[in-house]
């Protein structure tokens, strides 16, 4: 499954933006405050909406007033165009409103793109808690089948349809989507939060701060070794001197993490060894996930990182959206987007306040400088992305 296409309307600095036709792997630059964080919110604020409601998707973010465009009323929309299992386009669109101070529903819908023989079939179509969903998608596109609606009414008319129906064999594609929104995961790594000891226990992926990062190297070593050799093998190839890693119980119960230097006899533990080193290995723990979510988010990940190191992260994001994922960074190095390749690169200009967003392989100028063999990153960095800052 892969997303196609995202609309996003009155959703912050988002007044009306959409990108279109996205490859497995799409890198993000952008000013600071062009949208790139905003950007990811997005895909973290249906998850909320997905799990919870959209009453509390929308105060975890300061509520409507604050989270609707400035001057703009609502409903704030997110459409999703995303190809299902079977190889066809569909659209979910979900229309937040305000109704006496709290946020709802205003319309969700789930439909293929167009029907092969009359009317699109909208397998969902709720508005304020209300409306039907198909029950017989399986002969959809069959000759002379029609569609065979049964309607609900939800307790809550903050709650997703996809929530409840998704749960349901007979909504395929309803419950694909909703699996798509549960299983992404956007990657915020913040080295502090994965510095400490944790305590013992169990996890299979790495958090958004990465701070059960020990965790999961615990885990890897145990239940995949084979990733965990590839996980070393590169460490010891890009960090000089770093031969081992292992994820040690201690004896009140916590784990940490230990870093082996050829050089000392003694490890070093987490607390003490560099930025750079506990950076490398949390992204070679993620990316070598046995199991890849389905679309990766990544916010700036080549802060701390050396130059050199950016341009094989960027081969191994790429190949991990190549196993079944999607992968979306975001980044302000001229060095990580030299990896990248054109059509790869979108970026946010913010004009009068509110944010566009350009694809690099649009501009016929960046196309034939790219043919001539310049990179991304040092057109960005002579100011040829128009309208964007370096900075
Ligand atoms: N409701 C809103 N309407 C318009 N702009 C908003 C709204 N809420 C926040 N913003 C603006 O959105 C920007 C946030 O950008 P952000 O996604 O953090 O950018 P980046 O990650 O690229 O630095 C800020 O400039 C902020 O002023
Ligand atoms: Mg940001």
């Amino acid at each position: 499954m892969q997303i196609n296409s995202i609309e996003i309307k009155n959703f912050r600095l988002f007044r009306h933006a959409e990108l279109k036709d996205m490859p497995r792997l799409a890198v993000v630059v952008g000013a600071n405050g062009s949208g790139k964080s905003t950007l990811f919110d997005v895909f973290s604020f249906l998850k909320d909406a997905l799990a919870q409601n959209v009453a509390v998707a929308v105060a975890r973010r300061g509520g409507f007033r604050e989270l609707v465009s400035r001057g703009e009323s609502g409903p704030i929309s997110i459409t999703v165009k995303f190809r299902e299992s079977g190889g066809r386009l569909a659209t979910y669109q979900l229309d937040i409103g305000e109704e006496s101070g709290r946020p709802l529903v205003d319309r969700e819908v789930l439909k293929f793109r167009r029907g092969q023989h009359g009317q699109p079939w909208h397998f969902v179509d709720f508005s304020r808690g209300k409306g039907a969903a198909i029950t017989n998608e399986s002969a959809y596109g069959q000759a002379g089948v029609k569609a065979e609606r049964k309607e609900y009414v939800l307790e809550d008319p903050g709650v997703l349809a996809i929530k409840g129906l998704g749960q349901f064999k007979e909504f395929r594609v309803v419950s694909e989507f909703r699996s798509l929104i549960e299983n992404w995961h956007i990657s915020d790594f913040h080295i502090r939060d994965a510095r400490p000891s944790v305590e013992a226990g169990y996890a299979e992926h790495l958090s958004t701060r990465g701070d059960n990062i020990a965790q999961v190297a615990q885990y890897l070593y145990e239940s995949h070794p084979d990733q965990f050799t590839k996980v070393l093998e590169a460490m010891k190839e890009r960090v000089p001197g770093v031969n081992k890693v292992e994820a040690k119980p201690t004896e009140d119960g916590r784990l940490v993490l230990r870093f082996q230097d050829g050089s000392f006899k003694d490890p070093f533990i987490a607390r003490y060894v560099s930025d750079g080193t506990i950076k490398m290995f949390a992204y070679l723990v993620l990316l070598y996930d046995p199991k890849p979510h389905p679309l990766l988010a990544v916010e700036e990940p080549e802060n701390q990182l050396y130059p050199e190191l950016l341009y094989e992260l960027i081969e191994e994001f790429r190949d991990y959206a190549r196993r079944g994922g999607q992968v979306f960074v975001s980044t302000h190095s001229p060095d990580f987007l030299n990896g990248a390749q054109l059509d790869e690169v979108y970026w946010l200009v913010k004009k009068n306040g509110f944010a566009e967003v350009r694809r690099a392989s649009e501009s016929q100028l960046l196309q034939n400088l790219a043919a001539e063999g310049d990179l991304p990153g040092a057109l960005w960095k002579q100011g040829l992305f128009e309208g964007v800052g370096t900075k």
